[in-house]
């Protein structure tokens, strides 16, 4: 019988938090696949077998989140040094770099996930593209409100974008807004992107752009859960 989405998952979450010992300081993800992390680390500290974790978490639900599971928290301007720290993807290509951010919190995941001495990345097998881009989906760009629709113009005509597609996020009807009051411009590109960290330079040099969700050169270890169990891949 082939697993559920879920169950993969938590199984690639639960092999990602092997990697936290007792006393290190975590950088706590967002999305449905970092949630089973957080619950799983939250269990681990119940039971003893995890002690003095302290959690920096990447967004205000997943702060909400570890919150109710009594996980110890504190900001990056606290603990600015991460020991580690565990977040899913959007797409991961072959050299492990990755987009994220379609769930809105690619600004903070950055922060925290840079700062950090590893970044254990955790994908079911369904974000795996040849490169980023492949999936058709949304590449996020987090943009001030300021103006949104002239920096939107401004990125959809990055010649290093090759013709990517730029939609304002909606939430109901109103621009989507992040936790840090900011809008969100989702790119479509018509093929995967040949140069990524040229178009990561052009769209982080857009007057306007706050960060965006190329995280290149910063995956560590990429734990892939398929059909046929858990993938751990080492940059
Ligand atoms: C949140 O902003 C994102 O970067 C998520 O990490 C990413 O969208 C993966 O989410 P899922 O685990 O829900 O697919």
């Amino acid at each position: 019988r082939a697993l559920n989405m879920d169950e993969l998952k938590k199984q690639a979450a639960w092999k990602a938090v092997e990697y936290v010992k007792s006393g290190d300081v975590v950088g706590l993800g967002t999305g449905s696949t970092a949630a089973f992390a957080v619950d799983r680390i939250g269990d681990l500290l119940s039971s003893g077998e995890l002690k003095d974790i302290v959690g920096v978490p990447t967004s205000v639900r997943t702060y909400e989140q570890a919150k109710g599971r009594g996980i110890p928290l504190a900001t990056l301007s606290e603990q600015p040094k991460l020991d580690v720290a565990i977040d899913g993807a959007d797409e991961v290509d072959p050299n492990l770099d990755v987009v994220k951010g379609r769930g809105g919190a690619l600004l903070r995941e950055k922060m925290v996930e840079q700062a950090s001495a590893k970044f254990v990345c955790i994908v079911d097998d369904s974000k795996l593209v040849e490169g980023l881009g492949g999936s058709k989906d949304a590449m996020p760009v987090e943009i001030v409100q300021f103006c949104h629709e002239y920096t939107l113009k401004r990125l959809q005509a990055l010649p290093e974008v090759a013709g990517a597609e730029a939609k304002l996020r909606m939430d109901g009807g109103k621009p989507y807004v992040t936790d840090n009051h900011n809008f969100i411009v989702d790119l479509y590109f018509q093929e995967p992107l040949k140069e990524p960290h040229a178009a990561a330079k052009a769209i982080a040099a857009v007057e306007g752009v706050v960060e965006h969700g190329l995280f290149l050169d910063m995956v560590d270890v990429c734990i892939i859960a398929g059909a046929n169990g858990v993938e751990v891949r080492d940059r």
